[in-house]
């Protein structure tokens, strides 16, 4: 396993679908896919734009169980990003989009990967890296990609498990949001962020508001993330 040494990471865009009430999807375990349809055109040709712009893009294991994403540039012109998906287990069903040979990908497993499931997903000519004893260590992850891989930003696309560990590891530099004007309700629907709660408003990740605009009929936010000293 690679040492914890994380100077020198990528800049990271944090970009997501979101419906009015701040939900990713229709009810936990449901694709986003269902509510990506309901995208403007011009903003899948934005998705599709900064995919192309970013060295890589990485998405958490459980959406790519979920929504078997192919994480590929398909609606404009350009390159693939680099496919980077944590996975501690390294128990993506070897049929996953993302495994097939259309644009590199890299999966990031820790310790308690088993072997032989290391060894099925390299037959598929895709590279891992083992970052962690129990779950993927992200700042190291970050690292790697930096120092081995050349990734100088990174599109992060959910879910919402990956985005709070990322954000809570001070590992996000931007947010761009594409609201999408429906309330889709349910108290366990998956939201931008999820893991643990806060205790007080000391540990609030403050945002600047830096762009907005209509992008067809969508509006789309971005925001620079302020990390304070002491949270
Ligand atoms: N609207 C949108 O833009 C959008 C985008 C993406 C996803 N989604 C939706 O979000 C839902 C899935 O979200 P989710 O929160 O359940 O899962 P997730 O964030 O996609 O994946 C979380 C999983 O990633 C793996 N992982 C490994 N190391 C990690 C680390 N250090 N930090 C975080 N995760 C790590 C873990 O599983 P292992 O056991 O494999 O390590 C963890 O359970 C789906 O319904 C999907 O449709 C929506």
């Amino acid at each position: 396993m690679e040492r914890s040494d994380t100077t020198g990471r990528p800049h990271v865009l944090m970009m997501s679908e979101i419906t009015a009430d701040g939900k990713l999807t229709l009810r936990r375990g449901a694709s986003s896919k269902i509510l990506m349809k309901y995208m403007a055109p011009e903003t899948e040709l934005l998705l599709h734009q900064t995919r192309a712009e970013y060295d890589a893009i990485m998405v958490g294991s459980n959406t790519i169980k979920i929504d078997n994403s192919f994480l590929t540039v398909r609606k404009v012109p350009g390159k693939n990003p680099l496919r980077v998906i944590p996975n501690s287990r390294a128990d993506l069903s070897l049929d996953s989009n993302v495994l097939k040979p259309d644009a590199p990908t890299l999966i990031a497993v820790s310790e308690r990967a088993p072997p032989e499931r290391v060894t099925a997903i390299r037959e598929r000519g895709v590279r891992v890296v083992s970052v962690g004893k129990e779950d993927i260590e992200l700042p190291l992850l970050m690292h790697i990609l930096y120092r081995d891989f050349g990734v100088k930003n990174l599109m992060i696309e959910g879910g919402p498990t990956l985005n709070w560990h990322m954000l809570r590891d001070r590992l996000v530099d931007e947010i761009r949001l594409i609201h999408l004007p429906f309330i889709v309700g349910g108290s366990d629907t998956p939201s931008l962020v999820g893991g643990m709660h806060i205790e007080d408003e000391r540990e609030m990740i403050r945002l600047e508001l830096t762009r907005f605009y209509l992008c067809g009929t969508n509006l789309v936010t971005e925001y620079k993330v302020l990390y304070q000293e002491g949270t």
